[in-house]
């Protein structure tokens, strides 16, 4: 059957456009083992790095001796702060603004610093040689408590910036103090919570964590003395990012260094920044001419590269006795470990934290972050998260909680009556967001019907009842969260990363025959670009998404970008996709209509051609006219057909959902089996139903993580104790629950398809919603709020402190 027989939706379902379930077309060499990953690249003559790491947690070093370790056979250098002195590298600027030692320079400020670089012949030998560095310290107070950082007496953690009266962001208070930033009105937020019927204040902790790619950081630095240029394969989310960063470090010229990201098994934000490991095999292939190779071990990875989280929030709420908020105060610290390495635009100290009030309609709200530093590794990423939004989220809706329990209200009744209604959108939060669309109380109500919430709570009510009259040992907790995203960073008004506007790009090249290529300025870490960019395609130029390479991470080829993390690339990139599209399409009218010889007026889209209106059986096919593209222009118009878009955003976009889990816990062991999880997001137009499904079965079994086990937690002296898997809680298929996914639709009403970014979505909610259900199963016996992770000791030793093991 040809294809004049079939009809327009039957045409569009062959080009396998957005709202196709398409399957992943990366998955056909991941699945075979086929992936191109940076340990798969193996250059002649290559060297291998590895490093060797501070065993305190805070000391002085008084002396590094090299000696024993560069007379090891194999090596062929070893680098320490002296040598990267000599080319101006011993310290390296970081995301946040702040600097960071490259290798110790005088102090180790964390446990697992890096301290010196070997260099050698394969990686054994270079592993060996670092354990022959021979350092002299002398030990110091170790400070890991965020809460006494700024106390008097506390050590001093930065010597190098403990006189700067100034930080980022105004006066500092203290030598540890990094930053203070607020949000809000202050004045008109005390004034509410003067006049309250009811308040809540609970501390809400959210520990430190870390995004634990699969894959760790690695790299292959390859600095060719002859052209006096650098090629630096790496897992890097933000190629273009470390490429001009790289050249104002190093002085090598931006056009001479080549960044490749070739394929990444995950990133979870924490690829973004770099990483001393990058700097010191840049440096060692230009000391010995020779490729270097830098892979990081899973407790390298665990213990020094970018943590997550570490906010410890003192939040506050105030409400009128019928249930209605009216105000929102919240005091945090947050923990940034030794370098202020945050990945956050630069405006933003706290991130996006003061999306705080959440998906509920606060009069005011006021915010308050004083960042610090203490003797822990340094980072502070967006883990699957549009920079601290996690925290902000997992915040508010235990606040809301510990709210509705202290008014005796339903938890999603308690919602229901304050989440911003329909007609409020574009609406202006209390901290000056302004939400793009929304419809929270249909996904509320759906969530709700579905999984039987009325009958749930019946079913509680009499477990509960036969708990107290001894007849059961479990109890059934159910979490309710409804979180709001703000994702698509950003507007290059309001967010740049050390001076560079956060926009994205896209380049679409369709070749004469109508296949083409696009290639951008984000990377795919496993979200599958390759399968959605590509159907953005399909549906803007009626070719079929198979026809359509995708390709990114490579600086040489792709369009400057900002990168993929914290769920932007749908919001900025597929938009610039769209628009390059629309540039192509446009194009492609006036080349039909001169084929077809009418005016560009007279000819209407119908799925993946131009046909004259009126008159259905003249047109021209996007096929036909890619190849008229190349051979008949009309007279005085260029050849060819491609585009570039730059796209900027208006706003962020601002995806939302209502997840409902139900847990039942063992009192008397604490295990906590999840019974059910539901999960319904809205991320407006939905490019492929499949992918997303993946992204929310990936974030929430995270989700699942974070709230039921993880922590990197340290010892009094400045140990990591959770620096491998044995410690450190990584779900498995054994653990995972089993996941409902639902949906609901409201597009962006500013984005060219409408469609949110989805990715960290499962993450930002989930969290909050096991927590949730964990602190229900408890709150009947009058506990208000118990501490992330709910790992089963934990569960029981909140059940002991209860007194329910008699
Ligand atoms: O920036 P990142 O790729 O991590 O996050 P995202 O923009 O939320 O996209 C994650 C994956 O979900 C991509 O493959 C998107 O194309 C897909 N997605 C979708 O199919 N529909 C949406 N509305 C949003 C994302």
């Amino acid at each position: 059957m040809n294809d004049v027989a079939l009809s327009s939706a039957e045409r569009a379902a062959k080009l396998e456009g957005m709202g196709c379930k398409r399957k992943r077309v990366e998955d056909i060499r991941f699945v075979q083992g086929k992936g191109n990953y940076v340990d798969d690249l193996k250059l002649p003559g290559m060297l291998y790095g590895d490093f060797t790491r501070s065993s305190h947690g805070h000391a002085r070093v008084k002396k590094i001796d090299t000696t024993k370790a560069a007379a090891l056979p194999g090596v062929v250098a070893v680098i320490t702060a002296e040598t990267l002195k000599t080319v101006n590298l011993a310290w390296m600027p970081t995301l946040a603004g702040d600097v960071q030692m490259v290798l110790a320079d005088g102090k180790v400020l964390y446990q697992n610093q890096e301290v010196a670089f070997v260099i050698a012949e394969d990686r054994y030998t270079a592993a060996d040689a670092a354990d022959l560095v021979e350092v002299e310290y002398e030990a110091l107070p170790v400070n890991v408590d965020p809460f006494k950082a700024m106390t008097d007496g506390a050590p001093i953690i930065r010597e190098d910036v403990k006189d700067k009266t100034d930080g980022a962001h105004g006066k500092r208070k203290h030598p540890n103090h990094i930053f203070s930033w607020a949000a809000g009105d202050k004045t008109a937020t005390d004034a509410a919570f003067e006049k309250a019927d009811v308040t809540i204040k609970t501390m809400i902790a959210y520990p430190r964590v870390h995004p634990c790619p699969l894959e760790t950081c690695q790299c292959v630095a390859s600095f060719d003395k002859i052209k006096g240029e650098l090629t630096l394969w790496g897992t890097f989310q933000a190629p273009h990012v470390i490429r001009t960063v790289g050249s104002l470090i190093s002085k090598i010229p931006e056009h001479k260094i080549h960044v490749i990201a070739p394929d990444i098994g995950g990133g979870f934000g924490n690829k973004v920044g770099a990483y001393p490991g990058y700097i010191c095999a840049i440096v060692a292939s230009i000391v010995t001419g020779r490729p270097v190779k830098w892979v990081e071990d899973r407790i390298e990875n665990l213990s020094t590269t970018a943590f997550a989280r570490d906010f410890y929030m003192d939040t506050e709420i105030a409400c009128t006795k019928d249930g209605k908020v009216t105000a929102l105060r919240c005091y945090t610290i947050a923990d940034h470990g030794a370098f202020d390495a945050c990945a956050n635009a630069t405006k933003w100290p706290a991130g996006l934290f003061s999306i705080i009030t959440g998906s509920y309609d606060f009069p005011t709200a006021h915010v308050l972050v004083d960042g610090v530093y203490t003797n822990k590794a340094p980072g502070g990423v967006a883990y699957r998260c549009s920079f601290r939004v996690t925290e902000a989220a997992y915040c508010i809706e235990r606040a809301m909680d510990v709210m509705a329990q202290k008014l005796g209200m339903d938890p999603a009744e308690f919602r229901m009556k304050n989440l911003i209604r329909r007609e409020q959108f574009p609406y202006t939060s209390a901290t000056g967001w302004q939400y793009d669309s929304g419809d929270y109380q249909t996904a509320m109500t759906k969530a709700m019907e579905s999984v039987g919430y009325k009958q749930l709570r019946e079913e509680q009510k009499a477990k509960r009842d036969a708990f107290k009259r001894g007849e059961t040992r479990e109890l059934m907790g159910i979490g309710v969260a409804f979180f709001t995203e703000i994702v698509g960073a950003g507007p290059s008004r309001a967010c740049d990363i050390l001076g560079i506007a956060m926009f994205d790009s896209a380049e679409i090249r369709i070749h004469p025959t109508g296949t083409g290529i696009c290639r951008l300025g984000t990377k795919s870490q496993g979200q599958g670009h390759e399968t959605t960019y590509a159907q953005i395609i399909a549906t803007e130029l009626g070719l079929p998404a198979d026809n359509i390479a995708v390709e990114e991470g490579n600086t040489d080829t792709a369009p400057y970008g900002l990168g993929t993390y914290g769920s932007r690339s749908t919001p900025v990139s597929g938009a610039a996709t769209a628009m390059a599209c629309r540039k192509i399409k446009a194009k492609a009218q006036m080349i039909a209509a001169y084929m077809l010889e009418v005016h560009d007026d007279d000819l209407e889209w119908d799925v993946d051609r131009f046909r004259v209106k009126g008159a259905p059986e003249r047109f021209k096919t996007m096929t036909e006219l890619a190849w008229a593209a190349y051979h008949e222009v009309p007279p005085g118009m260029e050849p060819g057909l491609e585009a570039i878009n730059y796209y900027d955003p208006p706003n962020f976009t601002y995806p939302f959902g209502a997840y409902i889990c139900v847990i039942d816990v063992d009192v008397d062991t604490g295990v906590t089996n999840v019974r059910r999880f539901y999960a319904l997001d809205d991320c407006g137009t939905r490019i492929n139903p499949m992918i997303i499904e993946g992204q929310i079965h990936g974030g929430l079994t995270e989700a699942f993580g974070i709230a039921m086990g993880q922590e990197i937690h340290y010892d009094d002296d400045g140990n990591v104790t959770t620096a491998s898997f044995m410690d450190y809680f990584l779900p498995t298929a054994v653990e995972t629950p089993h996941w409902e996914t639902d949906w609901t639709t409201t597009p962006s009403p500013h984005h060219p398809i409408g469609a949110k970014g989805v990715g960290e979505s499962p993450n930002v909610g989930g969290v909050p919603c096991f927590s949730n259900a964990v602190n229900d199963a408890f709150a009947f016996l009058g506990s208000t709020h118990i501490q992330m992770p709910h790992d089963n000791w934990r569960t029981w030793t909140a059940a002991e402190k209860l007194g329910l093991h008699g």
